[in-house]
């Protein structure tokens, strides 16, 4: 397997290669983080290439020794630049500017030796190129950690379940499931008498057309159908024994195997924010979902606090504030009902249009 950063390289020479010539801007990330990147993304084109690149792929480390601000916030823009953004360096230098939000690459960098694409500008790629080996790459690192990390959580996904008005006989999709800590307490929901179990996948069609799609099973044992993009976030949810409570099905949400209008409720946590499309990837979930069913987006923390985490400052328009998600959702099929984001809990609930 090469390493992760030859192969991050690789992918943005391959995608930045046809535009020369042009002048590759890399910063952020620990100090001399931005020099050896700048080196390796240079190495990486392809010789013909590597005459104008070498010189033209800069890692820099801020003005004024990189100690109060990107040099992404002060230069001005050029149609022949790429802004390149390490993400993880000394936070106060990053947090106030809008230096990530002008890079046309962003690479989660906190692990020197786990570079991930983050965003990667339309303009300069599909989607389709790049998003699915990321985010794999992304959670894959932090599967076996997760709930360990993560663990004392729990009781927040019990009470988000039971806000979320689960009830005996739903269907529900978890999607973006993780290690399926929401399972659990969505299984008991929909079925509080465990002994019908589980019942098995069936296969329907849907409008997409998915072949092969999961469809509901109606039946008063209700069921629960976790499902997720990374693999090892799936291996980690079989080992911690979330596989006897749900089914849990490798996908994308952004074009789910499901047939249409099969979810009595769909639950997304700490999903929407990591979709590209949130618009495309709404919609796709208002397709499972019946008429006047529910969708859940829900995070164990608030943004602020999430944000925190971070390193990050909240800013106004971002996809889950409540300025923006109500009109997401309408243009997704979608009516908001709830809102709520305070320190422990971030919940907003959306019934399906009939
Ligand atoms: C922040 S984690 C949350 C995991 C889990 N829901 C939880 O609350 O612990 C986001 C999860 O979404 C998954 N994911 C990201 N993009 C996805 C996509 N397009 N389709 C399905 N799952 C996705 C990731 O693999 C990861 O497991």
């Amino acid at each position: 397997m090469p390493e992760r950063i030859t192969e991050v390289t690789a992918l943005l020479a391959e995608v930045l290669a046809p535009r020369a010539p042009l002048t590759v801007i890399v910063d952020g990330g620990d100090p001399g983080a931005a020099a050896a990147f700048a080196a390796r993304l240079a190495a990486a084109f392809p010789p013909a290439a590597r005459a104008w690149n070498v010189d033209a792929v800069l890692g820099l480390s801020g003005p004024g020794g990189g100690m109060f601000d990107s040099a992404l916030n002060v230069l001005e823009p050029a149609t022949d630049q790429i802004l390149v953004f390490l993400r993880g360096g000394p936070r106060h230098r990053f947090a106030e500017g809008d230096g990530e939000r002008r890079a046309q690459v962003v690479i989660d960098h906190r692990d020197p030796d786990w570079p991930v694409i983050r965003h990667l500008h339309q303009s300069l790629a599909d989607v389709n190129r790049w998003y699915r080996s990321e985010s794999q790459a992304f959670f894959a690192a932090r599967a076996a950690d997760w709930d360990t990390k993560f663990g004392d959580d729990m009781p927040r996904y019990t009470e988000a379940v039971r806000l979320a008005g689960v009830h005996p006989g739903h269907t529900v999709l978890d999607i973006g499931c993780g290690t399926g800590r929401a399972l659990p307490a969505l299984a008991e929901a929909v079925s509080p008498d465990p002994s019908p179990g589980v019942l098995p996948p069936v296969v329907a069609e849907s409008s997409s057309g998915a072949s092969g799609a999961l469809a509901a099973a109606a039946g008063p044992a209700g069921r629960v159908i976790g499902l997720d993009l990374t693999p090892d976030m799936l291996t980690a949810a079989r080992r911690a024994g979330r596989g006897d409570c749900a089914d849990l099905v490798l996908a994308d949400a952004r074009q789910l195997p499901v047939a249409d209008a099969v979810a009595d409720v769909i639950f997304a946590a700490g999903l929407v924010h990591h979709l590209p499309d949130p618009i495309a990837g709404l919609r796709e979930l208002a397709r499972v979902t019946r008429p006047g069913g529910t969708l859940a987006i829900f995070h164990p923390t608030g943004r602020a606090e999430l944000a925190a985490r971070h390193g990050r400052v909240l800013r106004p328009g971002e996809p889950l504030s409540e300025e923006r998600l109500g009109p997401l959702l309408a243009d997704s099929g979608w009516i908001l009902t709830s809102y709520e984001d305070i320190p422990d809990r971030f919940l907003a609930l959306a019934t399906r249009e009939s």
